[in-house]
């Protein structure tokens, strides 16, 4: 049976293990070390089974150019790679969706695969006016997920990801 729960102190090494075997290098993994080291606020989920780490998703806080408002970015994300397409990932999105709605996050931001993403409720961004920090992003591929429409209907411009990010996206 598979559980998913907040990252606990022993789960480090896990995590990092995952990221190595689920990502081509170790970029990832090396962001969710600094992130951790770094950041506060950080939602950190893993999926566990007989013990072993099998998935984990992060999610850190991302700011909006000119505004105060803060929101959630999902990433890094990753299941491993025997794990795939087993459902792991869908958990993991949910699971922790559900607790950002909860704890009142205004909204999620996610860079990644438009084909897998709007399932989740992922829309293009760009239909908030919100838009990637990073040059050449395809539209579809920044997607955000809004829980607090009133709030967003005021709030447009450029969003920002933990510096952690940017050495991995250059
Ligand atoms: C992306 C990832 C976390 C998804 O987890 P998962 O447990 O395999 O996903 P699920 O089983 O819940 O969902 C599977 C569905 O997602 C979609 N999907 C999963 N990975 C996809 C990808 N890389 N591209 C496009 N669609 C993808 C497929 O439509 C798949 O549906 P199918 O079963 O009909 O083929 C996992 O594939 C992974 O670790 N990939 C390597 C790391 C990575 O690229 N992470 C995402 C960027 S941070």
């Amino acid at each position: 049976m598979i559980v998913i729960r907040d990252e606990q102190p022993d789960d480090g090494p896990g995590i990092r293990e995952l990221a190595l075997l689920a990502f081509d290098g170790p970029a990832e993994a090396r962001i969710i070390d600094a992130l951790r080291e770094a950041c506060p606020g950080l939602v950190s989920l893993v999926a566990v089974e007989n013990g072993e780490i099998v998935g984990h998703i992060l999610f850190s806080p991302v700011s909006i150019n000119g505004s105060t408002i803060t929101g959630m970015g999902l990433a890094p994300m990753a299941v491993l790679p025997e794990r795939q397409r087993q459902g792991i990932g869908t958990e993991l999105v949910r699971h922790g969706l559900s607790r950002l709605r909860e704890e009142r996050c205004p909204f999620v931001i996610v860079l990644g695969h438009p084909d897998y993403y709007p399932r989740f409720g992922f829309v293009p961004a760009s239909m908030y006016g919100l838009s990637s920090q990073w040059e050449g992003v395809p539209d579809e591929a920044f997607m955000v997920i809004v829980f607090d429409e009133r709030l967003m209907d005021s709030v447009h411009g450029v969003v920002r990801y933990r510096d952690e990010f940017d050495g991995a996206m250059k």
